[in-house]
């Protein structure tokens, strides 16, 4: 299983110190959220910002978007060179060209699925995508209970995934603990996203991370 800290957990007054801390600690790539207050009702972390997280990382980034206008954050963090871009298959009328703009500027698209989106929706788009993120609670915020039945999607995915582009990758975000880790893993993701897990973990991020290694 990969990990991905999400930092919307970490402590924003201390935000390099925690980068530096989760990719010290053995994380695979650091989840930057992206919220706009419109497609979410919330907000989070702009240019400014994501710019100095990324100049603190020693790992890639992940950027997931929550936003309605997709192609205007897509061009403001392109240049941070990011692994994966997301972006939410519900704000978006044309993601398969989407898509390939994000892969045209060197950058993995990913696409994420609301917890009602069935996997089937993104079916004739999976050849053009490196990932797909299944969302696991709704998005806006962290610390919410995991929803189980994307687990069921997910293994719907996994079929869709082996007979279109059996390299993308599958990811899940929100509620990921190591109380459902096993499941996690057993319904074929690959990149388990944390938030509040990771940062608020007794033992300290190390051992959060090493314990969703299933
Ligand atoms: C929610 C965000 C998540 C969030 C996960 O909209 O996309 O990345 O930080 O937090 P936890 O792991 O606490 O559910
Ligand atoms: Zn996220």
């Amino acid at each position: 299983m990969l990990i991905a800290p999400s930092i919307l957990s970490a402590d924003f007054g201390n935000l390099a110190n925690d980068v530096k801390a989760i990719c010290d600690a053995g994380c695979d790539f650091v989840h930057v959220d992206v919220m706009d207050g419109h497609f979410v009702p919330n907000m989070t972390i702009g240019p400014v910002v994501v710019e100095a997280v990324a100049k603190a990382a020693t790992k890639p980034l992940d950027i997931h978007l929550m936003v309605e206008d997709n192609n205007f954050f897509v061009d403001l963090y392109a240049g941070m060179k990011p692994e994966f871009i997301s972006f939410h298959i519900e704000s978006e009328r044309h993601p398969n060209r989407l898509a390939q703009k994000i892969r045209s500027l060197g950058i993995k698209p990913s696409v994420v699925l609301n917890p009602h989106t069935p996997a089937e929706s993104i079916e004739y788009l999976l050849e053009y995508l490196d990932m797909v993120l299944l969302m696991s609670v709704n998005p806006g915020f962290g610390g919410q209970k995991f929803i189980p039945n994307v687990l069921d999607k997910a293994k719907r995915l996994k079929d869709l995934i082996l007979k279109r582009n059996p390299d993308c990758l599958i990811e899940i975000d929100g509620g990921v603990s190591d109380k459902n880790i096993a499941q996690i893993k057993e319904a074929g993701i690959d990149v388990a996203v944390a938030g509040s897990y990771v940062f608020k973990h007794p033992q300290g991020y190390k051992d959060a991370i090493e314990s969703l290694r299933v």
